[in-house]
C-alpha cells in the first residue's frame, strides 16, 4: 500500500458539485442526435409503436451500459487509456480506440455546429428565401459552393471555415480552462439556455396550423414494425448513439467525480431527461412538418428529407420561409442546433484532452491546445471544402458504425468477459450510490446479452459496406475507400502509436475510490468486501510498476 501511495499522481480535478456533473452529462447526451435524428427515425420506423423498442433499449442497453461507464470511470479515476491500463496493461489501447473514436467524430461534428451557427446568422434576414431555386439550391451550392463530383477537392468554403473556427475557439477555450472552471461552467449556461429556447420553439411548432396532422403522422403507432428486426436495432443504435455511451465519454466525466456520489441516481436522470428531450423534438420537429405538410395541400408521408442534413439545412428553411415570424423561429431552431452540438462537443474533447493531459503529465490548458488544434486542423482541410460534405457523410457512416459500435462491444467483454470486473463494479455502483439497485441482471446483460447483440448489429451493417459499400448510389468504391476504410486503418495505426507512446506520468500507482473510500463506509471500519478489491487493485499497479522497472 506504501509503495502505491508514494507515486500518487497528483490530485485529480474534480466537479464543483453533482449538479454541475448532471448539467455536464445531459449537456454530452442532448446533440444533434435527439434534434435532427430522432423524430426522423421514429417516423420512419413505427411511429408511436417504435416507442416500445425505444423504452426496451433504452432499460435494457442505454441504463446498463451508461452505468458501465460510469463505475469503469469512477472506479479507476482516469481518462480512457489510464483507466483501461490500470484494469490490465494489455488493455490499454483499448483507451486510445476510444480517443481516437473521438477524435475523428469531433473534427466533423464540429463542422455541422459550424453550419448551423453560420444559419443562425442566415435566419435574421431569411437569407436562403432571396434564392429563386429555394432553400435545397441555396444550401448546396450558394453556401457549401459543392463541388459537383465526388471525391477530394481543397478549395475552401469561407462561409463554413470562419464559423467552424469559430466553434474550435470556443471548444478549446472551455477544455482549456478545466473540469470545474470550463466544462462545468460553460454546460451550467448552455444546457439550461438550450432547454428555454428549445421549449419556446416547440410551443410555437404546436401552434402552427396543421400541427396535429404532423403529431398524428409521427405517433400513429405501426405495431406491425414490431416484428422487423431492423426496427430493433434502429433502436438500439439511437439508444447508443444518443446517449454517448460506451466509447469513453461518460467514462471520462464520471472520473472527476468524488468518491462518494450517487452514480446510479444521476445515470437515471440523465437518461431519462436526454429521452425526455428527444420526444419534445419530435413533437416540434413533425409539429412543423405538419404545417409544412398543411401549406402545400399534402399527407406529411408525401414529405422528404426529415431527418438529418436535408432536416435541418433544407426543409426547415424551406418552412421558416412560409411561415410568419419565421425569421425568429429559425433563429431559434438554429441557436438550439449550435448550443446542442456544443455541449457535446466539449466533452468529445475532453475524453481526447484528458487522455493527452495525463499521458504527457501536462496543465488542461495545454492538452486542450495540443489535442484541439489539429482537431480543428483536419475538420478546416477535410470538411470545409467545397467537398466537405461528401467526406462528411461517409467518415459519419463508418466511424458510428464501426468506431463506437468496436468501441462498445470490445469495451463490455473485455470488463465483463475477460477480466470479470463486473461484480466488483456492480459493488462499487451500489456502494456509492447507497443502493441495491444494480442486481445480477446487470451483469448478464452488460457481459453477455450485449457484446453479442452488439455484434449482431455491427456484423450485418458491416458485411453490408464491405459487399456494396454504404451508399453505392452516391459514392465509389474508391472515395468510401478513403474517407471509410482508410479513415479507419489511420484510425488503427493511430492506436498503436498512441499505446507505444511512453507516459510521463506515473500512470500505474493510482489509489482506486475504495481504498480512500474506507472512509465512507461505516464509521470508518472497511468492509472485509471492500479490502479485498483494493488490494487487487494495488497488486495490479505493484506487479505493473515492477514489471516496467
Ligand atoms: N449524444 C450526442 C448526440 O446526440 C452525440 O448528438
Amino acid at each position: 500500500l506504501m509503495s502505491s501511495n508514494s507515486g500518487k499522481s497528483p490530485a485529480r480535478e474534480q466537479w464543483g458539485s453533482q449538479f454541475g456533473f448532471l448539467m455536464a452529462a445531459i449537456g454530452s447526451a442532448i446533440g444533434l442526435g435527439n434534434i435532427w435524428r430522432f423524430p426522423g427515425v421514429t417516423y420512419s420506423n413505427g411511429g408511436g409503436a417504435f416507442m416500445i423498442p425505444y423504452v426496451v433499449a433504452l432499460l435494457t442497453a442505454g441504463v446498463p451500459f451508461l452505468l458501465l461507464d460510469y463505475a469503469v470511470g469512477h472506479r479507476y479515476r482516469g481518462s480512457s487509456p489510464a483507466v483501461f491500463r490500470r484494469m490490465s496493461k494489455r488493455w490499454e489501447w483499448l483507451g486510445w480506440w476510444h480517443v481516437v473514436v473521438c477524435f475523428v467524430i469531433m473534427t466533423y461534428y464540429a463542422v455541422i455546429i459550424g453550419w448551423s451557427l453560420r444559419y443562425t446568422f442566415y435566419s435574421v434576414n431569411t437569407a436562403w428565401a432571396q434564392d429563386k431555386d429555394g432553400a435545397k439550391d441555396f444550401f448546396f451550392n450558394q453556401f457549401l459552393h459543392l463541388s459537383g463530383t465526388v471525391g477530394y477537392n481543397s478549395s475552401p468554403v469561407w462561409n463554413v471555415v470562419i464559423p467552424l473556427v469559430v466553434v474550435w475557439a470556443v471548444v478549446i477555450a472551455v477544455i482549456g480552462k478545466g473540469v470545474a472552471g470550463g466544462v462545468e461552467r460553460a454546460n451550467k449556461v448552455f444546457l439550461p439556455l438550450l432547454v428555454l429556447l428549445f421549449v419556446v420553439l416547440v410551443v410555437r411548432a404546436l401552434f402552427l396550423p396543421g400541427a396535429v396532422d404532423g403529431l398524428n403522422a409521427l405517433w400513429t403507432p405501426n405495431f406491425d414494425s414490431l416484428g422487423e428486426p431492423k426496427v430493433w436495432v434502429a433502436a438500439y443504435s439511437q439508444i447508443f448513439y444518443s446517449l454517448s455511451i460506451g466509447f469513453g465519454i461518460m467514462l471520462t466525466y464520471a472520473s472527476y467525480l468524488p468518491k462518494k456520489t450517487n452514480l446510479v441516481g444521476t445515470g437515471l436522470v440523465a437518461a431519462f431527461a436526454n429521452s425526455s428531450f428527444e420526444v419534445l423534438a419530435g413533437f416540434g420537429v413533425f409539429g412543423t412538418l405538419g404545417f409544412m405538410a398543411h401549406q402545400q395541400g399534402v399527407g406529411v408521408d408525401k414529405l422528404e428529407g426529415l431527418t438529418g442534413i436535408s432536416l435541418s439545412f433544407i426543409t426547415f428553411p424551406t418552412i421558416i420561409n412560409e411561415m410568419p415570424g419565421g425569421a425568429l423561429f429559425g433563429i431559434l431552431f438554429f441557436l438550439s442546433l449550435t448550443l446542442a452540438g456544443i455541449t457535446s462537443l466539449i466533452s468529445l474533447l475532453q475524453v481526447v484532452g484528458a487522455a493527452a493531459a495525463e499521458k504527457m503529465g501536462t496543465t488542461p490548458l495545454k492538452a486542450a491546445l495540443v489535442t484541439g488544434i489539429p482537431a480543428a486542423v483536419v475538420s478546416v482541410f477535410v470538411f470545409g471544402t467545397t467537398s466537405g460534405v461528401y467526406s462528411l457523410d461517409v467518415v459519419d457512416a463508418y466511424i458510428n458504425q464501426v468506431g463506437v459500435l468496436s468501441s462498445a462491444i470490445i469495451m463490455s467483454a473485455v470488463t465483463g468477459v475477460i477480466l470479470r470486473k463486473l461484480p466488483m463494479l456492480r459493488k462499487h455502483l451500489n456502494k456509492v450510490s447507497d443502493t441495491k439497485f444494480v442486481g445480477q441482471w446487470w451483469i448478464v446483460i452488460v457481459g453477455a446479452a450485449l457484446p453479442i447483440l452488439l455484434a449482431y448489429m455491427m456484423g450485418d451493417t458491416v458485411l453490408g459496406y464491405i459487399e456494396n459499400g454504404y451508399n453505392p448510389k452516391d459514392y465509389s468504391r474508391g472515395f468510401e475507400g478513403i474517407f471509410g476504410w482508410g479513415m479507419l486503418a489511420v484510425a488503427v495505426v493511430a492506436t498503436i502509436a498512441l499505446t507505444w507512446a511512453p507516459w510521463r506520468t506515473n500512470v500505474d500507482s493510482f489509489t482506486a475510490q475504495d481504498e480512500e473510500g474506507a472512509e465512507y463506509s461505516h464509521a470508518g471500519v472497511p468492509a472485509p468486501a471492500q479490502k479485498s478489491d483494493a488490494k487487487e487493485v494495488t497488486s495490479d499497479a505493484e506487479a505493473a510498476s515492477s514489471a516496467q522497472a
